[in-house]
């Protein structure tokens, strides 16, 4: 189980845990104290078995485009359980979703000594590539490798986009970031390329505000922009109308997009399309035509609040080899 920690004394305290037993790693007392005492004020995560913590991971910032893997350790015994490399998810995803686009990593090169040769091993495993070999960092006798990622990948993207209920912070978004995620919604495959999916973006505030208004009971209501999702039910071919699809297609295109470009959103159609019927009422109030229905709202901005996302089932109860049910 893997978890957040907030509180400076904690992360203090399980560092100091975790890193004393790592005498290996972090044999120097001064080294170690520093890490210790800089863990406390960083992005930290910790690894449980239990109550007990087994590991933990923390980074900082290096610039405003990256975050450093500041230090990590895990105990000896929980080697090879899977929980550095959740412990990494845990900070790559927070990197992704505060829109970093690289993720560092320093550490004494390959070939010095067998205990770094593993931690080399390790980055390698996570997707860490190699950028550079310098020895000014620890001095000649201890070359230090600089591993780095790109965080700006499809997969990484995937991976951190969750439905966002929290509140936005109050800034706006730029009409080019718009742009880009609606350019994303209506660059999805459509059936047919029939094209059925349309979009309104909100950016005017009074326009935004008469928007809000309708939507009961009230959601997003803190978000600088809002896309509005129309799609026009037509055939792609004899009878078959495609335009579900068309429109999911897009929609999920965008929330990538906003994602990656450090936006938050969340696919808000139960709550317009129900019995109550709100999409009417946003159709009349942007003068949607009568050919076309609106079907979606997806706010954008910066997130005031903590992402996080729903559990899901694990991937082996939904995915098979070659025949259902197959492991
Ligand atoms: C067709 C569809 C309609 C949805 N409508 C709503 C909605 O009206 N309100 C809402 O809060 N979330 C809505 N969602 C978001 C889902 O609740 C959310 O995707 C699901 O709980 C999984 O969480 P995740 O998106 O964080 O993975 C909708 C999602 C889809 C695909």
């Amino acid at each position: 189980m893997i978890r957040f920690i907030e509180d400076p004394e904690d992360r203090r305290k399980i560092a100091r845990q975790i890193l004393e037993a790592l005498t290996e790693w972090f044999e120097v007392t001064e080294s170690r104290e520093q890490y210790i005492r800089e863990s406390a004020d960083r992005p930290f995560w910790a690894a449980f078995d239990g109550e007990k913590p087994i590991g933990f991971i923390c980074v900082k910032q290096t610039g405003n485009a990256t975050v450093e893997l500041a230090v990590m350790g895990v105990l000896k015994e929980y080697h090879r359980g899977g929980y550095g490399r959740k412990l990494f998810e845990a900070a790559k995803e927070y990197a992704v979703v505060h829109g970093y686009e690289f993720f560092q990593v320093k550490t004494v090169r390959m070939g010095m000594y067998e205990d770094y040769d593993r931690t080399n091993e390790f980055y390698i495993s996570l997707g860490f590539k190699e950028l550079e070999v310098i020895d000014e960092v620890w001095g000649a006798e201890n070359p230090c490798q600089i591993y780095v990622m790109n965080l700006k990948t499809v997969l990484n993207t995937i991976a951190s986009r969750h439905s966002y209920r929290g509140g936005y912070i109050a800034e706006p978004v730029p009409r080019k970031d718009l742009e880009a995620i609606a350019a994303a919604g209506i660059n999805a495959p459509s059936g047919c390329n029939k094209q059925t999916t349309e979009l309104i973006i909100v950016d005017d505030i009074e326009v935004l505000n008469d928007l809000k208004a309708l939507i009961d009971p009230p959601v997003a209501q803190t978000a600088p922009a809002m896309i509005v999702v129309l799609t026009k039910r037509i055939n792609a071919y004899r009878d078959k109308c495609y335009a579900t699809q068309d429109y999911s297609a897009a929609i999920e295109n965008m929330l990538l997009a906003a994602v990656e470009l450090g936006y938050q959103s969340c696919w808000y159609e139960g709550h317009i399309t129900d019995d109550d019927r709100i999409c009417d009422k946003i159709a009349s109030l942007m003068g949607v035509p009568d050919d076309m229905d609106v079907v979606c709202i997806l706010p954008v901005g910066k997130a005031a609040d903590e992402v996080h996302g729903p559990s899901k089932k694990p991937f082996s109860e939904r995915v098979s080899f070659n025949r259902w049910g197959s492991k």
